[in-house]
């Protein structure tokens, strides 16, 4: 893992779709702190590319304006005018070829004015329907050739005046936002495009919950110690249960949502990451290669749920109202909760129930981790009752971010009587409270660091996408496999209807 993230080669960053929502709700800000941390290139700029027609200095006050919005409160009274002098604008139509050759030429004057082969980082921060045509004209134009090489160069005036090593500089890496593809097979589609114009080490997909506190805790919480890593498999452990509930609804996203549903939303990419990395072997080092190949390893070992076993391992619902948002079809039977039962064919998890559930205007924010132990033979077990005595993990990461371990134990007193405990690890109580800002922060930092860890790997993608691919082709055939259950807005009632499935599938239930 790569400790020290600082990186003094220039760069320039460039954004396709620069006037959109993304830039000015993710980006701007998350570059904004990684400024004010002095954590980046001292030469570095970005080129906003859009269609609209804006000079360099509209396009500052548009994201100026944004900032107000969207920046954390603490930084409510910072003046980004001098940051905002990084940032330019270059107007073009992405699916036209002059908007490419104007922007080299844009990218070679920036070079010529610093006098050396910058870093290039291409960011799409545009709808996934457009990353064909963008991959493709980057391609044409000449621009996925980074101009350094393999290596590329700095001056050594340059470097020697920062009293640093030689860096390496030139290269040109890209950035991809989820979704990557729509299903399995447009999904394959576009890795082999991008496979075909930029190396696996030049490609940062991204999903951002990799970069969330909690998740990279996972790890540390697993490999750093070794309090339950023994016990961390089937011999020890009941089930695993991940949940993701939001009570935030669609929102201003209605066609997008409409056209994937939660599963696609956040199944596919956050929750399956989550489970990666709460059930993937110890890599045998922790570099980005042998980690990202241990989550690629436990995906592709996810039992497939057929179309035969979908009524019984799968549940879909959608909150009442959710079809008179603007965008989503008056007929539309997109899921806005989500429940699959599965089970992982590996040797460590052999027989193990996996259950994942999610959803949209749901009665509580809950996104966890819950590895349920096995009641202890023989156990210390009630006499009067057929309930066992279980120990719980929990990986929370909302409402609070922290570890959870139950347990049981002794109640004071005459009677040998056991009441449940717990010990908790709460991460930190000041979290910052503007969302997705702090992951991309670390997620623009390790791109520009060249460090791979929080990205998806192509693998990782295609196991994803195989696994989620079965199920969704089912429940778009209609209601009569599956059917939509619907439910009350910002309430849990859904996840009691939808506890049918564990009764189905034998698994047993949650206490
Ligand atoms: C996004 C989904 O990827 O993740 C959203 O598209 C979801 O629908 C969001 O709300 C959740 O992210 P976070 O960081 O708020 O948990």
């Amino acid at each position: 893992m790569n400790n020290a993230k600082n990186s003094i080669a220039p760069t320039i960053l460039v954004i396709f779709g620069a006037t959109g929502d993304l830039i000015a709700r993710k980006i701007a800000p998350a570059l904004f702190y990684l400024y004010k941390a002095g954590k980046l290139p001292t030469m570095f700029r970005v080129v906003g590319v859009a269609r609209r027609e804006l000079t360099d200095e509209m396009f500052r006050e548009h994201l100026r304006t944004s900032f107000t919005k969207y920046i954390g409160d603490r930084d409510k009274d910072s003046d980004p005018t001098e940051f905002l002098t990084s940032f330019v604008y270059h107007q073009g139509l992405l699916d036209v070829d002059e908007c490419y050759i104007s922007l080299a030429e844009h990218l070679e004057n920036i070079d010529e004015e610093w006098g050396v082969c910058t870093n290039k980082l291409f960011y799409l921060a545009v709808p996934p329907e457009l990353y064909k045509g963008i991959f493709e004209h980057l391609a044409t134009s000449g621009l996925t050739v980074p101009c350094g090489g393999e290596g590329g160069w700095i001056p050594l005036e340059v470097a020697r005046a920062r009293s640093a090593p030689l860096p390496l500089t030139g290269w040109t890496r890209v950035l991809v936002e989820k979704p990557f593809g729509s299903d399995l097979k447009t999904a394959v589609e576009l890795d082999e495009l991008l496979g075909t114009l930029f190396k696996e080490t030049q490609i940062y997909r991204i999903d951002h919950y990799l970069a969330k506190e909690m998740i990279q805790n996972v790890l540390s919480f697993r490999f750093a110690n070794n309090l339950f890593e023994d016990n961390w498999n089937s011999k020890h452990i009941e089930r695993i249960d991940i949940r993701f509930f939001e009570t935030l609804g669609v929102e201003e996203r209605g066609a997008f949502y409409d056209s994937v549903g939660a599963l696609v939303d956040v199944g596919q990419n956050h929750v399956l990451q989550m489970l990666a990395l709460v059930t993937m072997e110890r890599p045998h080092s922790y570099d980005a290669q042998a980690i990202r190949e241990e989550r690629a390893r436990v995906l592709k070992h996810l039992v497939d749920v057929t179309e035969n076993d979908a009524s019984k391992k799968t549940f879909r619902a959608q909150y009442n109202g959710y079809r008179t948002i603007k965008g989503v079809d008056p007929d539309s039977i997109t899921e806005t909760y989500f429940k699959v039962m599965t089970s992982l064919n590996l040797p460590r998890w052999e027989g193990i129930p996996v259950m994942f559930e999610g959803g949209k205007r749901m009665g509580e924010v809950k996104k966890e981790i819950v590895i349920t132990f096995k009641h202890p033979e023989p156990c210390l077990c009630p006499t009067n009752s057929e309930e066992h005595y279980k120990n719980k993990v929990v990986i929370g990461l909302e409402p609070q971010e922290g570890i959870t371990i139950q347990f049981w134990s002794k109640r004071p007193g005459l009677d040998f009587e056991m009441e449940e405990r717990t010990f908790d690890f709460v991460l930190r109580k000041d979290k910052r409270g503007v969302q997705y800002v702090e992951e991309y922060e670390k997620l623009l930092l390790d791109c520009i660091a060249g460090e791979q860890m929080l990205f998806v790997s192509t693998d990782e993608v295609k196991a994803t996408w195989s696994f989620i691919d079965p199920i969704v082709k089912t429940w778009k055939k209609g209601t009569d496999i599956v059917p939509i259950h619907t439910y009350v807005p910002d309430s849990n009632t859904i996840v009691e209807e939808a506890k049918i499935i564990e009764d189905n599938t034998n698994h047993s239930a949650v206490r």
